[in-house]
Formats: structure tokens, sequence, C-alpha cells
């Protein structure tokens, strides 16, 4: 019996040591024995061994939008931290959050810190950009961020984003203030300005290495958008012409992409979407039809498999490896370790936002949600 085997060894070390597919069973039978006190999220990231486990796959957004709306006692999100977080912040008093593995980060997240964020905001208010005669200046957070920068958004008046809210986020900001100040990837900022008819000239980076974000105070004044120098090292990798590549190769092929790639990349791009919305696009798509999708590697696979048999043909957009190291590290060992602690009533991995940001973060995140419907 898997779950009594459990009982004898609680040593994630233990777990790690086996094979992957010694974990199937086990899962099943934790996850049977929770019922419902347990929620498991998976992020169209995670890889198969994990996300079939999932009770709700989906977007940042969507996986946000259900743990606000759970009744489970746990939720288990496999995902990487920013996840879990959001999700901590969104739950009920007697919810607890859990990461199967703590060192499920992201990268782009960890390019800013609340302390150079809060830096830049004052440097941004001396030089007079945030005053009602200038026309007031808003931050506004990717959900790929800390949970002190979403509560440092909230306090300020402003929001979070995901890539599937960003341009509906965007106008909410711009309706109440000039200038937004956009954190931490500048690609999928740009990308959102861009689409909403703001030239490049009126878009500057902030440097958070470099003296005044390495911005004089011209160059800042004449900017509608301050983006922050951060940016995911897995989209940034597809270039445009990997779009070019594959058109020639596949006459007819349409390329999709994820906002967080570059503009030159989006440019290329028959649609953008965020993951929930890149799947939507096939989904929707006749038999045929023929796709190279600029995100991580591990949904583009998945996509491969479950549409061939459709007549689809669905292919990376580069085929050099845009992996999601982070994401990768929630193993089915580390499923399995933590539901069978639960079982224990042991709560492993908790993610615990403290009470004084979760209150601002949880404004920021309620905006969203509020815009998003
Ligand atoms: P989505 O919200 O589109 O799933 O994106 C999350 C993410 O981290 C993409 O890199
Ligand atoms: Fe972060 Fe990029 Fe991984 Fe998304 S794909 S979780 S942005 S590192």
């Amino acid at each position: 019996m898997p779950v009594e085997r459990a009982q004898e060894s609680c040593s994630l070390d233990d777990y790690l040591a086996m094979p992957d597919h010694t974990m199937d069973g086990r899962i099943a039978a934790a996850r049977a024995r929770l019922g419902k006190d347990a929620l498991i999220l998976g992020h169209h990231y995670q890889r198969d061994e994990v996300v079939r486990f999932a009770d709700f796959t989906g977007d940042s957004y969507k996986l946000s939008k259900i743990a606000s709306e759970a009744s489970s006692r746990y939720i288990l999100f496999c995902g990487v931290h920013f996840m879990a977080e959001s999700a901590d912040i969104l739950a009920q008093p007697h919810q607890q959050v859990v990461l199967p593995d703590l060192n499920a980060g992201c990268s782009m997240a960890d390019m800013a810190d609340i302390s150079q964020v809060e830096e830049c905001w004052s440097k941004l208010t001396s030089a007079g950009l945030n005053n009602a005669a200038s026309g007031g200046l808003l931050p506004l957070t990717y959900m790929n961020s800390t949970a002190s920068i979403k509560a440092f958004c909230g306090e300020r008046g402003g929001l979070v984003c995901t890539s599937s809210n960003a341009k509906a986020a965007f106008d909410w900001a711009f309706a109440r203030a000039r200038r937004i100040l956009f954190l931490p990837d500048q690609h999928l900022g740009r990308n959102t300005a861009h689409a909403l008819g703001i030239s490049l000239s009126e878009t500057v980076v902030w440097d958070p290495y470099q003296i005044n974000g390495g911005l004089t105070p011209d160059r800042l004044r004449s900017a509608r958008v301050i983006l922050w120098k951060g940016h995911c090292s897995v989209h940034q990798r597809f270039l445009p012409e990997h779009a070019d590549q594959v058109r020639a190769k596949y006459p007819g092929i349409q390329v999709i992409v994820h906002p967080e790639c570059r503009l030159e990349v989006c440019q290329k791009a028959d649609a953008i979407g965020s993951t929930e919305g890149l799947i939507k696009i096939i989904e929707e798509a006749p038999e045929g039809s023929m796709f190279a999708v600029g995100t991580e590697i591990h949904l583009v696979n998945r996509l491969g498999k479950r549409f061939a048999p459709l007549g689809k043909k669905v292919i990376t957009l580069d085929d050099s490896g845009c992996l999601c190291t982070t994401m990768f590290r929630i193993s089915p060992q580390h499923l399995a370790w933590a539901l069978e602690n639960m079982i224990e009533g042991r709560v492993v991995n908790r993610i615990c936002v403290s009470d004084d940001v979760k209150h601002w973060a949880r404004v920021a995140l309620g905006r969203m949600l509020e815009i998003h419907g």
C-alpha cells in the first residue's frame, strides 16, 4: 500500500532516490485519501508526470482566479514561487498553500528587488513624475514578481496584471495617470504599450544597476511607460529569424508567441497570447493547421502530442531548448512527498506571505481580478 509505505519514511531524499514512474500510484492514492481537503493546481509549463495530477491547469490568471475561489484546506501549487505566493495572498484564512519544491522560483521575478523598486520610485518622484501637475504615475507589476512588489503597487494605487490582461491593466492605469512604471518584464511592458499605440520614443528602460536608472531627466519626462530592465530567459531566446526560418520550412505555418518574447518576435507573429490563450488558438483552428509556438518546451511538446491525432501540427519556434528550469523543479517525487506528509498532518513547504504584505498585495491583485471579470 503506497500510503502506508510513506508512513515509514518521510524524508524528501528517500523520495528523490526513487524513479518517476513509481510515484504515480502513491500520488493517486494520497490524492484520493485527501479528497476535497486538497486542490492541485498545475501551470501549463509543468512536466507531464506532474500536470496529469492537477485538478485544474491554466495560465497565471486562471490559476489565481481558481485559487481565489477554492474552498479546500490545502492548495498544492505545481508552478513557481510567485504563483504560490499569489494563491496564498488570495486564499481564505483557513487555507494553506504548498509549493512542492521551494527552489521553484522565477528568474524574471528575481530581477526586481523591493529595495531597488523603492529607490526607483523615489527617484521618479524627485524627478517630478509623480505629482498631479505632471499627470501622475502608477506602478503596475506583472504577476511574475514578489509579493512585496505587488504590495508596493497596491499601496500606491497600482495593480497587478498577467499576460492575459496586460492591455486592460494598462488602460485602467492610464485612465488614472499619465505614466506607468511597469515591473519587471520589459518585453511584456513594451509589447503592451506598443499594442496600445504608445511609440518606442515614449518608452524607456530603467536599469536598476545604473545611476538614475541610466536615464536623463529629459528622457524620463518624455516617457509614458517606464519599463523595468527584466526579462524571461526562456522567452528571450526566441529571435525574429526563427519566425523566418520556420515559415520558409513550413509554408502556411502560423507563428504564435507568448508576450514575454521580444517586440521584434511579436511583430513577426500571427498571434500573441498567454499560455491559455495560445492553447485556445490551436484548439479553435481547423484540421490541417500548423503552428510554430514561441513558449516553454513542455507546453509545446504536450500540444504537439495532443493535436497530432486531430490533424494539427504543433512545433516549437526554436528547438534550441526553451526550458523553464525552475518550473521543471517540481517533480512527481516532490508532489508525492508533499501529499503524503499532508495525510500525516504535516504541511511541508508552506508558502506564507506576512499579513502586512498580504494586505496591499491583495488590493493590487483584487484590482486585476475586478477589471478582468
Ligand atoms: P502565463 O500567465 O501566460 O501562463 O505565463 C506565465 C509565465 O510565467 C510565462 O513565462
Ligand atoms: Fe519565469 Fe520565464 Fe519560467 Fe515564466 S518561463 S516562470 S517568466 S523563468
